[in-house]
């Protein structure tokens, strides 16, 4: 069975990180990352979500508007929760899963504090968004929150290259992972002196005891997605419904407080980890695209509707909307290739949120009908060609179910 995603860490490398010497100090992982995305500040974090605690108690807002849109990853509104401030959900466009200028002109006003800009799976966001923010609100942060599309770009660079900050995950399932981290990169030189000042202050470093439990999690994953526990796990889910995505998904709207280990900074141990990984990174992102280029061309050619793009993205995942996901994840799986479906859901379901009627119908569009075919490395060009094809088994079968969702009245 193909899985929906592959980690780019295998048992090798955290073998050969715990015993070839290297740099293994925060402060060069932090200058490594930020030269590299071009920030000249970074400060590390136990996770991405609180970093973005960190910066916006840095400020010491309380019960301010921070944009943030729908359809991203729930513990991003979490933190803004629980930092004291009020989310407001940006919805995703009529026809992309990405906010448009539109949907952030509706949320803009002069007292917004923070706007995070999130380029998902890397496709580039419109940067006229951000032009517009600062003519709305000329003291606005501005935060790209890139754990799932690092670097991305468009054909002026770095999209980031404007923002007063960018959010990267260095966490489980991300695109370099380093069992835990998140990293905060900054413009600002008093901002970072302050941000870096209340973690010193408030976080720990790790023992023994979490090395070892993040790197057992970490092989237990790898595990999970090679043969044959992958298909194992697969057949276990229809036994016990808590392995489920779903019901790992619904787990992830429940949440409403952070995690138990989330004052306790990645270990020197990691911290290799990461700076080996980061070496990868234009190796992962040439995979992705390649194989990304080719679902674009064929699927364009063949007649399907694909999310548009003004620059090549990062292709984190390689998204595509349909009508009934639910019979197309079905015809895959017994085809032997499982499909991902992130992100299941808007974040205007979140526990955490409290939102009674919804104000984001385009984000819930995208979280009914989303799928994403297999790109990451090691998915060859004969796997996406099979993809392609079941996609036009599905049509032919049953047409509806493989269209362009149609669009929220
Ligand atoms: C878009 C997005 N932003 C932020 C985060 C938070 O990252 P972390 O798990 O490091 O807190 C995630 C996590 O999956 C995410 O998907």
């Amino acid at each position: 069975m193909l899985p929906p995603l592959r980690l780019p860490l295998s048992p090798k490398d955290l073998w050969l990180s715990a015993w070839i010497d290297g740099p293994d100090e925060p402060e060069i992982l932090e200058r490594a990352f930020a030269a590299h995305f071009g920030f000249p500040y970074g400060v590390l974090f136990p996770y991405a979500r609180v970093a973005l605690y960190a910066l916006i108690t840095t400020f010491g807002w309380r019960q301010q508007k921070i944009l943030c849109p729908a359809y991203t990853c729930a513990v991003v509104p979490l933190a803004i929760t629980c930092s004291g401030n009020m989310v407001q959900f940006v919805d995703c466009a009529p026809d992309h899963f990405l906010p448009g200028v539109a949907q952030w002109a509706d949320r803009l006003t002069p007292d917004t504090k923070l706007m995070i800009v999130t380029p998902l799976y890397g496709y580039p966001v419109d940067k006229n968004s951000e032009v517009l923010a600062r003519t709305i609100a000329p003291n606005i942060f501005v935060l790209y929150d890139e754990a799932q599309s690092l670097g991305a770009s468009d054909s002026n660079g770095f999209q980031a290259r404007d923002a007063d900050g960018a959010l990267l995950s260095l966490g489980p399932g991300k695109m370099l992972s380093a069992l835990s981290g998140g990293l905060l990169l900054l413009r600002d030189e008093t901002v970072f002196r302050k941000v870096r000042a209340l973690r010193d202050a408030q976080y720990t470093t790790s023992t023994f005891r979490h090395v070892t439990r993040r790197l057992a999690s970490g092989f237990i994953r790898w595990l999970a997605l090679r043969e044959p526990v992958f298909s194992s796990l697969l057949y276990a889910e229809r036994l016990i419904p808590v392995l489920s995505p779903e019901h790992i998904s619904t787990r992830e709207l429940m949440e409403t407080k952070f995690p138990t280990d989330v004052l306790v900074l990645p270990s020197s141990y990691e911290i290799r980890i990461a700076l080996r990984q980061l070496n990868r990174l234009d190796r992962l992102t040439t995979a992705r695209r390649t194989v990304a280029a080719y679902y674009d061309h064929r699927l364009q050619e063949e007649g399907f509707i694909t999310f548009s793009h003004s620059a090549t993205p990062t292709f984190t995942r390689y998204p595509l909307a349909v009508s009934d996901r639910t019979k197309t994840i079905r015809l895959f799986a017994k085809e032997k290739i499982q499909l991902g479906w992130f992100i299941r859901y808007s974040c205007e379901q979140a526990a955490v949120t409290n939102v009674t009627s919804s104000l984001c119908p385009n984000a819930l569009l995208w979280a009914r009908s989303m799928i994403n075919l297999p790109n990451f490395q090691g998915v060859s060009i004969v796997d996406a060609e099979r993809c392609v094809e079941l996609l036009l088994r599905l049509r032919d079968e049953r047409e509806k179910a493989a269209a362009w969702p149609a669009t929220v009245s």
